[in-house]
Protein backbone atom coordinates (compact mmCIF):
# COMPACT_ATOMS: atom_id res chain seq x y z
CA UNK A 1 0.00 0.00 0.00
CA UNK A 2 0.99 3.46 -1.10
CA UNK A 3 2.14 5.38 2.27
CA UNK A 4 0.47 8.60 1.44
CA UNK A 5 1.12 10.48 4.55
CA UNK A 6 4.90 9.70 3.38
CA UNK A 7 4.66 10.65 0.29
CA UNK A 8 2.91 14.24 1.08
CA UNK A 9 5.22 14.89 3.59
CA UNK A 10 8.24 14.26 1.19
CA UNK A 11 7.08 16.33 -1.75
CA UNK A 12 6.07 19.16 0.79
CA UNK A 13 9.23 19.50 2.16
CA UNK A 14 10.71 19.69 -0.89
CA UNK A 15 8.27 22.63 -1.96
CA UNK A 16 9.19 24.24 1.20
CA UNK A 17 13.12 24.31 0.38
CA UNK A 18 13.10 24.28 -3.61
CA UNK A 19 9.87 26.34 -4.24
CA UNK A 20 10.58 28.39 -7.06
CA UNK A 21 10.03 32.15 -6.88
CA UNK A 22 7.12 33.38 -9.22
CA UNK A 23 5.49 36.73 -8.92
CA UNK A 24 1.92 35.37 -8.75
CA UNK A 25 3.11 33.08 -6.02
CA UNK A 26 3.42 33.27 -2.30
CA UNK A 27 5.98 31.38 -1.18
CA UNK A 28 5.56 28.28 1.80
CA UNK A 29 7.28 30.17 4.52
CA UNK A 30 5.08 33.13 3.85
CA UNK A 31 1.63 30.82 3.74
CA UNK A 32 2.67 29.32 6.55
CA UNK A 33 2.50 33.12 8.23
CA UNK A 34 -1.12 33.13 7.08
CA UNK A 35 -0.11 35.45 3.94
CA UNK A 36 -2.43 34.15 0.79
CA UNK A 37 -1.42 34.81 -3.11
CA UNK A 38 -4.36 37.74 -4.64
CA UNK A 39 -7.31 35.57 -6.47
CA UNK A 40 -6.61 38.22 -9.25
CA UNK A 41 -3.07 37.35 -9.24
CA UNK A 42 -3.84 33.41 -9.46
CA UNK A 43 -6.18 33.82 -11.64
CA UNK A 44 -4.60 35.49 -14.16
CA UNK A 45 -1.36 33.77 -13.96
CA UNK A 46 -3.58 30.40 -14.23
CA UNK A 47 -5.17 31.60 -17.33
CA UNK A 48 -1.56 33.16 -19.11
CA UNK A 49 -0.21 29.48 -18.01
CA UNK A 50 -2.09 27.80 -19.61
CA UNK A 51 -0.74 29.22 -22.98
CA UNK A 52 2.41 28.72 -22.44
CA UNK A 53 5.32 28.32 -20.44
CA UNK A 54 6.60 30.35 -16.96
CA UNK A 55 9.50 31.97 -18.75
CA UNK A 56 7.24 33.09 -21.30
CA UNK A 57 4.31 34.11 -19.40
CA UNK A 58 6.04 36.07 -16.96
CA UNK A 59 6.70 39.40 -18.51
CA UNK A 60 3.53 39.40 -19.49
CA UNK A 61 2.41 38.63 -15.89
CA UNK A 62 4.38 41.92 -15.06
CA UNK A 63 2.81 44.23 -17.37
CA UNK A 64 -0.46 43.33 -17.02
CA UNK A 65 -0.36 43.38 -13.38
CA UNK A 66 1.47 46.96 -13.45
CA UNK A 67 -0.69 48.29 -16.07
CA UNK A 68 -3.83 46.56 -14.26
CA UNK A 69 -3.19 45.75 -10.65
CA UNK A 70 -6.88 44.97 -9.92
CA UNK A 71 -9.45 43.11 -11.50
CA UNK A 72 -11.92 46.30 -11.62
CA UNK A 73 -9.02 48.02 -13.70
CA UNK A 74 -8.59 45.19 -15.98
CA UNK A 75 -12.09 45.19 -16.47
CA UNK A 76 -12.37 48.49 -17.43
CA UNK A 77 -9.70 48.14 -20.36
CA UNK A 78 -11.27 47.91 -24.09
CA UNK A 79 -11.18 44.75 -26.24
CA UNK A 80 -8.74 46.18 -28.49
CA UNK A 81 -6.30 47.47 -25.67
CA UNK A 82 -6.61 43.80 -24.27
CA UNK A 83 -5.89 42.20 -27.38
CA UNK A 84 -2.52 44.59 -28.01
CA UNK A 85 -1.56 43.62 -25.14
CA UNK A 86 -2.42 39.65 -25.29
CA UNK A 87 -0.80 39.51 -28.92
CA UNK A 88 2.56 36.97 -28.63
CA UNK A 89 0.41 34.78 -25.80
CA UNK A 90 -2.11 33.36 -28.68
CA UNK A 91 -5.33 31.58 -28.41
CA UNK A 92 -7.37 35.25 -28.59
CA UNK A 93 -10.31 33.49 -26.82
CA UNK A 94 -8.94 33.02 -23.89
CA UNK A 95 -7.79 36.79 -24.16
CA UNK A 96 -11.96 37.25 -24.67
CA UNK A 97 -12.63 35.21 -21.63
CA UNK A 98 -10.33 37.02 -19.84
CA UNK A 99 -12.27 39.92 -20.56
CA UNK A 100 -15.44 38.92 -19.75
CA UNK A 101 -14.26 36.92 -16.69
CA UNK A 102 -13.18 40.06 -15.03
CA UNK A 103 -15.98 42.19 -15.80
CA UNK A 104 -18.26 39.29 -14.94
CA UNK A 105 -16.27 39.69 -11.30
CA UNK A 106 -16.25 43.64 -11.36
CA UNK A 107 -19.89 43.89 -12.06
CA UNK A 108 -21.75 41.28 -10.54
CA UNK A 109 -19.36 40.22 -7.60
CA UNK A 110 -18.31 43.82 -6.44
CA UNK A 111 -14.57 42.72 -7.41
CA UNK A 112 -13.94 39.94 -5.12
CA UNK A 113 -13.55 36.76 -6.52
CA UNK A 114 -15.42 33.80 -5.43
CA UNK A 115 -13.93 31.69 -2.75
CA UNK A 116 -14.83 28.35 -3.77
CA UNK A 117 -14.35 26.23 -6.63
CA UNK A 118 -18.27 26.41 -7.73
CA UNK A 119 -18.03 29.82 -7.62
CA UNK A 120 -15.20 30.40 -9.45
CA UNK A 121 -16.49 27.76 -12.23
CA UNK A 122 -19.66 29.54 -12.78
CA UNK A 123 -17.46 32.60 -13.80
CA UNK A 124 -17.56 33.05 -17.88
CA UNK A 125 -14.82 31.51 -19.29
CA UNK A 126 -13.25 29.81 -16.35
CA UNK A 127 -12.82 26.03 -16.58
CA UNK A 128 -12.70 23.16 -14.57
CA UNK A 129 -8.63 23.62 -14.18
CA UNK A 130 -8.64 26.91 -13.47
CA UNK A 131 -11.27 27.01 -10.94
CA UNK A 132 -9.60 24.14 -9.05
CA UNK A 133 -6.17 26.02 -9.23
CA UNK A 134 -7.56 29.11 -8.00
CA UNK A 135 -9.42 27.40 -5.11
CA UNK A 136 -6.36 25.85 -4.00
CA UNK A 137 -3.91 28.38 -4.57
CA UNK A 138 -5.60 31.67 -3.45
CA UNK A 139 -8.23 30.18 -1.02
CA UNK A 140 -6.38 26.92 0.12
CA UNK A 141 -9.29 24.95 -0.64
CA UNK A 142 -8.91 21.18 -1.22
CA UNK A 143 -9.49 21.14 -4.84
CA UNK A 144 -7.47 18.52 -7.12
CA UNK A 145 -5.51 20.94 -9.35
CA UNK A 146 -4.52 18.51 -12.44
CA UNK A 147 -2.93 20.20 -15.74
CA UNK A 148 -0.28 18.41 -18.12
CA UNK A 149 2.13 18.12 -15.64
CA UNK A 150 0.81 16.80 -12.92
CA UNK A 151 -1.42 14.31 -15.37
CA UNK A 152 2.64 13.24 -16.55
CA UNK A 153 3.70 12.93 -12.46
CA UNK A 154 0.65 10.36 -11.92
CA UNK A 155 1.09 8.73 -14.98
CA UNK A 156 5.02 8.23 -13.82
CA UNK A 157 4.27 7.48 -9.85
CA UNK A 158 1.77 4.95 -10.76
CA UNK A 159 3.35 3.48 -13.59
CA UNK A 160 -0.18 3.96 -15.85
CA UNK A 161 -0.28 1.71 -18.91
CA UNK A 162 -3.63 3.20 -20.42
CA UNK A 163 -2.80 5.92 -22.74
CA UNK A 164 -3.95 9.12 -22.89
CA UNK A 165 -5.99 10.44 -24.10
CA UNK A 166 -8.17 8.05 -22.51
CA UNK A 167 -5.96 7.41 -19.57
CA UNK A 168 -6.96 11.01 -17.99
CA UNK A 169 -9.76 10.49 -15.87
CA UNK A 170 -7.89 8.17 -13.87
CA UNK A 171 -4.59 10.32 -13.59
CA UNK A 172 -7.46 12.53 -12.14
CA UNK A 173 -8.40 10.49 -9.85
CA UNK A 174 -5.07 8.83 -8.78
CA UNK A 175 -4.20 12.92 -7.91
CA UNK A 176 -7.08 13.60 -6.48
CA UNK A 177 -6.46 10.29 -3.67
CA UNK A 178 -2.97 12.77 -2.80
CA UNK A 179 -4.91 15.81 -1.99
CA UNK A 180 -5.98 16.25 1.62
CA UNK A 181 -7.04 19.41 3.15
CA UNK A 182 -3.59 20.38 4.74
CA UNK A 183 -2.12 23.22 2.74
CA UNK A 184 -3.84 22.17 -0.48
CA UNK A 185 -2.52 25.37 -2.37
CA UNK A 186 0.93 24.31 -1.53
CA UNK A 187 0.44 21.00 -2.61
CA UNK A 188 -0.93 22.20 -5.94
CA UNK A 189 2.20 23.94 -6.32
CA UNK A 190 4.15 21.48 -5.42
CA UNK A 191 3.05 18.86 -7.77
CA UNK A 192 3.72 21.87 -10.83
CA UNK A 193 7.14 22.86 -9.57
CA UNK A 194 8.17 19.10 -9.60
CA UNK A 195 6.48 18.50 -13.07
CA UNK A 196 8.37 21.65 -13.91
CA UNK A 197 11.59 20.91 -12.71
CA UNK A 198 12.08 17.10 -11.68
CA UNK A 199 9.38 15.03 -13.56
CA UNK A 200 10.50 16.40 -16.92
CA UNK A 201 8.77 15.19 -20.28
CA UNK A 202 12.12 14.66 -21.25
CA UNK A 203 15.08 13.26 -18.99
CA UNK A 204 13.17 12.91 -15.64
CA UNK A 205 15.39 14.22 -12.75
CA UNK A 206 14.80 10.76 -10.75
CA UNK A 207 17.83 11.25 -8.63
CA UNK A 208 16.61 14.59 -6.97
CA UNK A 209 13.33 13.40 -7.10
CA UNK A 210 11.71 13.53 -3.62
CA UNK A 211 8.85 10.99 -4.10
CA UNK A 212 11.16 8.98 -6.26
CA UNK A 213 10.71 5.51 -3.38
CA UNK A 214 7.23 5.44 -4.42
CA UNK A 215 7.73 6.23 -7.98
CA UNK A 216 6.42 2.51 -9.76
CA UNK A 217 7.35 4.71 -13.38
CA UNK A 218 11.11 5.02 -11.85
CA UNK A 219 11.38 1.05 -10.60
CA UNK A 220 10.54 0.11 -14.48
CA UNK A 221 13.56 1.58 -15.35
CA UNK A 222 12.21 3.66 -18.12
CA UNK A 223 9.92 6.50 -16.44
CA UNK A 224 10.51 9.19 -19.43
CA UNK A 225 7.91 6.54 -21.42
CA UNK A 226 5.34 7.81 -19.25
CA UNK A 227 2.59 8.51 -19.85
CA UNK A 228 1.78 6.22 -22.23
CA UNK A 229 0.55 7.90 -25.88
CA UNK A 230 -1.47 6.41 -28.74
CA UNK A 231 -0.53 8.08 -31.59
CA UNK A 232 -1.87 11.48 -32.41
CA UNK A 233 -3.58 12.35 -35.48
CA UNK A 234 -1.62 15.06 -37.43
CA UNK A 235 -3.36 18.01 -36.95
CA UNK A 236 -5.28 19.53 -40.31
CA UNK A 237 -2.89 21.55 -42.35
CA UNK A 238 -5.32 24.73 -43.76
CA UNK A 239 -3.54 26.94 -46.48
CA UNK A 240 -3.94 30.73 -46.91
CA UNK A 241 -1.71 33.77 -48.67
CA UNK A 242 -0.53 36.92 -46.72
CA UNK A 243 0.02 40.42 -48.10
CA UNK A 244 2.72 42.51 -47.16
CA UNK A 245 1.61 45.44 -49.07
CA UNK A 246 4.47 48.28 -48.28
CA UNK A 247 4.95 52.01 -48.51
CA UNK A 248 8.03 52.65 -48.02
CA UNK A 249 9.15 51.61 -43.96
CA UNK A 250 5.16 51.29 -43.87
CA UNK A 251 3.15 48.02 -43.80
CA UNK A 252 -0.44 47.91 -44.38
CA UNK A 253 -2.69 46.07 -41.47
CA UNK A 254 -5.93 45.09 -41.63
CA UNK A 255 -8.79 44.55 -38.39
CA UNK A 256 -10.03 41.17 -38.43
CA UNK A 257 -13.46 40.62 -37.97
CA UNK A 258 -14.71 40.40 -34.20
CA UNK A 259 -15.58 36.81 -33.86
CA UNK A 260 -13.27 34.06 -34.86
CA UNK A 261 -9.78 32.67 -34.42
CA UNK A 262 -7.85 36.07 -33.84
CA UNK A 263 -10.87 37.70 -34.14
CA UNK A 264 -10.83 42.00 -33.44
CA UNK A 265 -6.56 42.24 -33.87
CA UNK A 266 -4.98 44.03 -36.23
CA UNK A 267 -3.44 41.72 -39.06
CA UNK A 268 -2.21 41.69 -42.24
CA UNK A 269 -4.68 41.17 -44.59
CA UNK A 270 -5.03 37.73 -46.16
CA UNK A 271 -6.89 34.89 -48.47
CA UNK A 272 -9.26 32.55 -47.18
CA UNK A 273 -7.67 29.39 -45.24
CA UNK A 274 -8.58 27.03 -46.98
CA UNK A 275 -7.24 22.96 -47.20
CA UNK A 276 -5.18 22.93 -50.48
CA UNK A 277 -2.41 25.02 -51.43
CA UNK A 278 -2.51 28.54 -53.53
CA UNK A 279 -1.65 28.94 -56.67
CA UNK A 280 0.44 31.43 -58.00
CA UNK A 281 -2.28 33.32 -60.52
CA UNK A 282 -5.32 32.50 -57.49
CA UNK A 283 -2.84 33.61 -54.61
CA UNK A 284 -2.14 37.14 -56.91
CA UNK A 285 -6.26 37.04 -58.28
CA UNK A 286 -7.08 37.19 -53.84
CA UNK A 287 -4.70 39.68 -53.17
CA UNK A 288 -6.62 43.24 -51.58
CA UNK A 289 -5.39 45.42 -54.33
CA UNK A 290 -3.89 45.04 -57.59
CA UNK A 291 -0.03 45.48 -57.71
CA UNK A 292 3.07 43.72 -58.57
CA UNK A 293 3.02 40.60 -55.88
CA UNK A 294 6.29 38.98 -55.80
CA UNK A 295 6.62 35.60 -53.85
CA UNK A 296 8.64 36.14 -50.74
CA UNK A 297 8.41 32.29 -49.57
CA UNK A 298 5.95 30.59 -47.03
CA UNK A 299 5.85 30.87 -43.10
CA UNK A 300 4.17 28.04 -40.87
CA UNK A 301 2.26 28.46 -37.85
CA UNK A 302 0.58 26.04 -35.22
CA UNK A 303 -2.18 26.67 -33.85
CA UNK A 304 -4.31 24.57 -31.55
CA UNK A 305 -6.29 22.90 -33.89
CA UNK A 306 -4.96 23.06 -37.34
CA UNK A 307 -1.23 24.11 -38.49
CA UNK A 308 -0.94 26.76 -41.44
CA UNK A 309 1.18 27.50 -44.15
CA UNK A 310 0.94 31.06 -45.23
CA UNK A 311 2.76 31.83 -48.63
CA UNK A 312 3.53 35.65 -48.44
CA UNK A 313 3.42 37.85 -51.37
CA UNK A 314 4.53 41.51 -50.92
CA UNK A 315 4.09 44.68 -53.61
CA UNK A 316 4.28 48.16 -53.00
CA UNK A 317 1.21 50.30 -52.69
CA UNK A 318 -0.31 52.07 -55.69
CA UNK A 319 -2.55 54.33 -53.44
CA UNK A 320 -6.18 52.02 -53.29
CA UNK A 321 -7.53 50.14 -50.57
CA UNK A 322 -8.64 51.12 -46.62
CA UNK A 323 -5.92 50.26 -44.61
CA UNK A 324 -4.22 50.61 -41.07
CA UNK A 325 -0.73 51.75 -42.19
CA UNK A 326 2.07 50.69 -39.20
CA UNK A 327 5.63 51.83 -38.99
CA UNK A 328 8.12 48.91 -38.18
CA UNK A 329 7.81 49.25 -34.47
CA UNK A 330 4.27 48.52 -34.74
CA UNK A 331 4.75 45.14 -35.86
CA UNK A 332 5.83 43.83 -32.66
CA UNK A 333 2.34 43.82 -31.83
CA UNK A 334 1.45 42.04 -34.15
CA UNK A 335 0.00 37.85 -33.67
CA UNK A 336 2.91 35.90 -34.37
CA UNK A 337 1.42 34.46 -37.11
CA UNK A 338 1.51 37.76 -38.95
CA UNK A 339 4.33 39.36 -37.33
CA UNK A 340 6.35 35.89 -38.91
CA UNK A 341 4.85 36.43 -42.19
CA UNK A 342 5.60 40.46 -42.15
CA UNK A 343 9.14 39.49 -41.17
CA UNK A 344 9.42 36.85 -44.19
CA UNK A 345 7.72 39.74 -46.30
CA UNK A 346 9.67 42.74 -45.61
CA UNK A 347 13.65 41.20 -44.27
CA UNK A 348 14.21 39.89 -47.76
CA UNK A 349 14.09 43.08 -49.27
CA UNK A 350 17.51 44.75 -47.52
N1 LIG B 1 1.88 26.17 -14.18
C1 LIG B 1 0.56 26.40 -14.16
N2 LIG B 1 0.22 27.05 -13.06
C2 LIG B 1 1.36 27.27 -12.36
C3 LIG B 1 1.66 27.89 -11.14
N3 LIG B 1 0.71 28.44 -10.42
N4 LIG B 1 2.92 27.90 -10.74
C4 LIG B 1 3.86 27.34 -11.49
N5 LIG B 1 3.66 26.73 -12.62
C5 LIG B 1 2.42 26.70 -13.08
Amino acid sequence: MLDIPALRAALLAWYDAQARDLPWRTGPAAGKAGRRSDPYRVWLSEVMLQQTTVPHATPYFLGFTQRWPTVRDLAAVDDGELMAAWAGLGYYARARNLLACARAVAADHGGVFPDTEEGLRALPGVGAYTAAAVAAIAFDRPANVVDGNVERVMARLFAVEDPVPDAKPELKRLAGDLVTAERPGDWAQALMDLGATICRPKGPLCDRCPIQPWCEGSKTGAPETYPRKTRKADRPRRFGVAYVLTRGDATALVRRPPKGLLGGMLGLPTSDWRDHPWADIEAAEAAPTAGAWRDFGAVEHVFTHFALTLRVLRAESNGEGDFVWTGPEGLGALPSVFLKAARAGRERLV
